[in-house]
């Protein structure tokens, strides 16, 4: 993983992401999800200058929830025996995107403030166009002024690139657009200070 990321077309099977998408829906639909925030714990506050999408953390309180995070765990130790990165424990959110509705370029960790070590995008939308934008854009190079690498949030495309290494951006689109982002963490936790996915 010299480019620091990596893109998988297809990576769950169909009928896992159906199931989960149409629990993203009944969610969302329900009033489930909140508006994103920037930051962590208290630090955390709202900018809708910089992300403007709705979220709801996977508890693992259904089978669709279950299955996916049996796989993130086979995923887990299959990058740590490969690359040896000692990915400890997973969070992830179903996040809802309304037309129009983007990320701004930033990063998921920095300075090690969050223990996000390696970032999981999983993409739940049924015949995506790529005139309906929503592309994911990667900076594999920070300094570079474009893009190397966009992604269409298709239907089982997993996304996977270092938190504290890539810049990436979510743009806008003219429809709604589902995902289920993750971030596998390194164990921070000290005695004093536990620091629990969430
Ligand atoms: C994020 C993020 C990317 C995407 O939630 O931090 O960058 O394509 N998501 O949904
Ligand atoms: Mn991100």
């Amino acid at each position: 993983m010299a480019r620091h990321y990596a893109v998988a077309p297809d990576y769950f099977p169909a009928h896992l992401v159906r199931a989960l998408r149409r629990e993203a829906l009944l969610r969302h639909r329900r009033g489930e999800f909140h508006h994103a925030g920037i930051g962590r714990g208290q630090e955390q506050h709202r900018n809708t200058q910089v992300r403007r999408d709705r979220t709801r953390w996977l508890d693992g309180s259904t089978l669709a929830q279950c299955r996916l995070l049996d796989e993130m765990e086979h995923l887990r130790l299959a990058v740590n025996r490969a690359l040896f990165l000692g990915l400890f424990d997973l969070e992830a959110h179903f996040a809802v995107y309304d037309p129009g509705a983007f990320y701004r370029r930033h990063l998921d960790a920095f300075n090690g403030n969050n223990g996000r070590v390696l970032s999981a995008v999983l993409y739940l939308n049924e015949q995506w166009r790529d005139d309906e934008g929503g592309r994911l854009r990667l900076w594999p190079d920070p300094d570079a002024a474009t893009p190397v690498m966009e992604v269409t949030p298709r239907a089982g495309t997993l996304v996977c690139f270092l938190s504290d290494r890539i810049p990436h951006e979510v743009m806008e689109a003219s429809r709604q657009r589902l995902s289920i982002a993750g971030w596998f963490r390194c164990n921070n936790s000290t005695a004093l200070a536990p620091d629990p996915a969430r």
